[in-house]
């Protein structure tokens, strides 16, 4: 779970006098974090961002439905926020997200203290619901979701100052409708944002200090395909690399099945774009991808790996996978194994499948016991460690040029900075050096991370 936060708190106290305060919830992709952040900026005027749901008087869970343990999570934390309504009766509770949209009605009977219950494309109705909860009169449900929404501009100030990175969602929706996945359904259709609006939203964030942007969608490299032949992917990351004061850019996610050269020559070709795909796989047997409704195979998945390494031979590759999908035999299982050794991720994101509502998957009959998931993800994990740690050592002796993020997650008396490759460094040094470009000599690899020495700043 993320909460969106205020890091300067004195500067934020003197320009938030008179502001109600929200306590924020995050689960799930980084489409929610765009949205929370969404939210935060539509509330702007009349509310301020806290991180203690006690003394708020807007709290939002904004969630995620993606497998049945994200859901469940939501249902957790919501439970125990009953207790704030009993300590401050006018305090509002609002459930944003894909398990609204997924869930609608039955979580306000399911969950009677709650005030707001709104999908994804509701957020912008946001200050309408409140005036309405806060007229007395009643509960309010948003879950439209329209096949043709656009995603409007939005031009208030970022929640955080000076964040050093940010998200921008170029297209929303997906209309790939992978057997297991959730996300058609809650997230409506894909629709792409025109560039004029990226850019223009890109433009405004720069000029707030951010120095990394990454561009979000479901399936990016479609992106502009139902607009018409003069949007593309890579035409739009071409005109984005070219704004001024950009320094990184990124983006995340891409399906394999629409992967063009175009867009693999970029990252030769753009300065910009940094050195890292994530490409989710799901799995190494051609015969579970089918079922999976994936459109491509094991082959051609390894094709384009090949491919891209002939463009950019230092990339960084990352991947999502599923095991325990319905069907999925020892071999297929041995096929994923073995696509792992042959590619070797610098990490990977594994699940185990859960059946999700709706979904084509979740009505196949030849579903894997629970023993036999936990075993293959465990398996898939060991290896994993292997070969990431290896990756991850390969790096050592390295000079490398990182953006400093923040106070490191292990230590606080740490930085944290990212390598353009992604790989997260932890190093000593002075907070002054938040939102810069240093240079590190990597002294360690860890699972995950690796351990840096500042050599210039
Ligand atoms: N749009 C992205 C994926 C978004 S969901 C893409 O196409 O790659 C993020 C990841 O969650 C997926 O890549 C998949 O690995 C996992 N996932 C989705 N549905 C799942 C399910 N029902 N059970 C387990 N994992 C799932
Ligand atoms: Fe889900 Fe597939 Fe769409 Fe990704 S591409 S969001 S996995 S349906
Ligand atoms: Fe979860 Fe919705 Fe993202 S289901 S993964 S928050 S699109």
């Amino acid at each position: 779970m993320k909460l969106l936060n205020f890091n300067n708190v004195s500067a934020a106290g003197f320009r938030n006098r008179g502001r109600k305060k929200l306590y924020l919830a995050t689960f799930g992709c980084q489409m929610n974090e765009y949205d929370s952040q969404r939210i935060a900026q539509i509330l702007h005027e009349k509310y301020v961002l806290t991180s203690e749901p006690d003394n708020a008087d807007l709290i939002l869970v904004n969630t995620c439905s993606i497998r049945e343990k994200a859901e469940n999570k939501v249902y957790s934390l919501v439970g125990r926020l009953k207790k704030f309504k009993k300590q401050k009766p006018g305090l509002i509770i609002g459930i944003a997200g894909c398990v609204a949209q997924q869930e609608g009605d039955r979580l306000l009977k399911r969950l009677p203290f709650i005030d707001l219950v709104f999908g994804p494309q509701c957020i912008y109705g946001l200050p309408d619901m409140l005036k309405h909860v806060e007229n007395g009169m009643g509960a309010v449900l948003q879950t439209e979701l329209k096949h043709d929404f656009l995603i409007p501009p939005v031009t208030a100030p970022l929640p955080e100052p000076n964040p050093v990175q940010a998200f921008v969602t170029i297209m929303q929706g997906c209309d790939n409708f992978c057997a297991f996945c959730v996300v058609p359904y809650v997230r409506g259709r894909e629709v792409s944002r025109p560039s004029e609006d990226i850019l223009a939203e890109i433009s405004q964030i720069l000029d707030e200090g951010v120095k990394e942007v990454t561009l979000l969608g479901q399936n990016v490299n479609s992106f502009g395909k139902k607009i018409g032949a003069t949007h593309s992917f890579p035409g739009l990351l071409r005109m984005v690399a070219e704004t001024p004061d950009l320094e990184r850019l990124r983006f995340t996610t891409s399906h394999p099945k629409d992967i063009s050269l175009d867009l693999m020559k970029c990252f030769r070709d753009l300065d910009t774009l940094c050195e890292h795909l994530h490409l989710p796989v799901q799995s190494g047997s051609t015969t579970v991808l089918k079922r999976m409704n994936r459109h491509y195979t094991r082959d051609q998945y390894l094709a384009i790996v090949d491919k891209l390494k002939s463009f950019c031979p230092d990339i960084t590759l990352t991947t999502d996978l599923i095991v325990g999908f319905p069907g999925e035999t020892d071999r297929d299982f041995k096929d994923t194994i073995s696509l792992l050794k042959t590619v070797e991720f610098d990490q990977i994101f594994a699940f185990k499948y859960s059946p999700r509502p709706l979904t084509r998957a979740a009505r196949f009959d030849d579903h894997i016991p629970e023993e036999i998931k936990t075993e293959r993800l465990k398996a898939v994990l060991e290896l994993q460690k292997e070969i990431g740690l290896m990756r991850y050592k390969s790096l050592e002796g390295r000079k490398e040029e990182i953006l400093v993020e923040g106070i490191s997650k292990k230590n606080p008396e740490e930085l944290r900075g990212r390598t353009r490759g992604n790989h997260v460094v932890n190093f000593p040094g002075p907070q002054e050096l938040i939102g810069k470009f240093i240079t590190v000599k990597i002294i360690k690899a860890c699972y995950h991370s690796l351990r840096g020495k500042t050599l210039i700043h």
